[in-house]
């Protein structure tokens, strides 16, 4: 017996049916056949856009939906950014736009046109390492080592915010130039997070570098 609210379409209705729809949507006007196209179009847009990275100017042409963390590891091939939860949450895709620190992960590759980024394969070389770079082994500042790009991104970013006098949540007194100081590195590195715990160690590589004494 059949259920209340039922439908009784036999296979033949059905085909009936789908033929009469495609009849009538042989029959819409032209214009809103076009706006279907457009439609249609406008959900896999792409844009061209330049960006330079690591001193070397990149012509992309990518969907809009690129996240600048995607671009550089999936189209730049440059793995050094890590991508941790892809949420603006644990800071390992950090890297810098025209020297400000930015979660590559929270900004669309297509608003970076002309900006200049820089990752951490741009900050110094095996050979030849940035000074951020030589303290954070020199302290042991990684333990598995998948956070440290991001952190040493920060860490170079945090240092020049300071110089900078830009004040903090923390800093006390905003009308006295900004001082290096382990209470101001904690909160400015708070976006950084490390599962292995290192971070009495970052810090020390930190101080290292602002030349702070141990
Ligand atoms: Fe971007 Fe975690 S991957 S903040
Ligand atoms: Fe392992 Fe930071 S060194 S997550």
């Amino acid at each position: 017996m059949q259920k209340p609210g039922h439908l009784d379409i036999s296979r033949r209705d059905l085909m009936v049916g789908t033929a009469a729809a495609s009849v009538a949507l042989g029959t819409l006007p032209a214009t809103a056949k076009a706006q279907t196209a457009k439609n249609s179009e406008s959900l896999v847009a792409s844009t061209r856009v330049q960006f330079t990275v690591n001193g070397a100017a990149h012509h992309l042409e990518l969907d809009n939906r690129t996240s600048l963390l995607d671009a550089l590891r999936e189209h730049l091939h440059l793995t050094g950014t890590k991508k941790g939860c892809d949420h603006g949450q644990c800071g390992a895709c950090t890297v810098m736009v025209d020297g400000r620190r930015i979660n590559s992960c929270l900004t669309l590759a297509i608003m970076h046109e002309g900006d200049e980024i820089t990752t951490i394969e741009g900050l110094g070389t095996p050979e030849d390492l940035h000074p951020m770079q030589a303290a954070f082994v020199k302290h042991d500042g990684f333990q598995c080592g998948y956070c440290t790009p991001g952190q040493i991104c920060s860490s170079v970013a945090v240092l020049a915010e300071i110089r900078a006098g830009i004040p903090s949540h923390v800093t006390r007194d905003l009308t006295a130039p900004t001082e290096v100081s382990d209470v101001e590195i904690r909160e400015r590195m708070s976006g950084n997070i490390c599962r292995c715990g290192a971070y009495p160690n970052i810090i020390e590589a930190i101080n290292e570098v602002a030349g702070r004494p141990a």
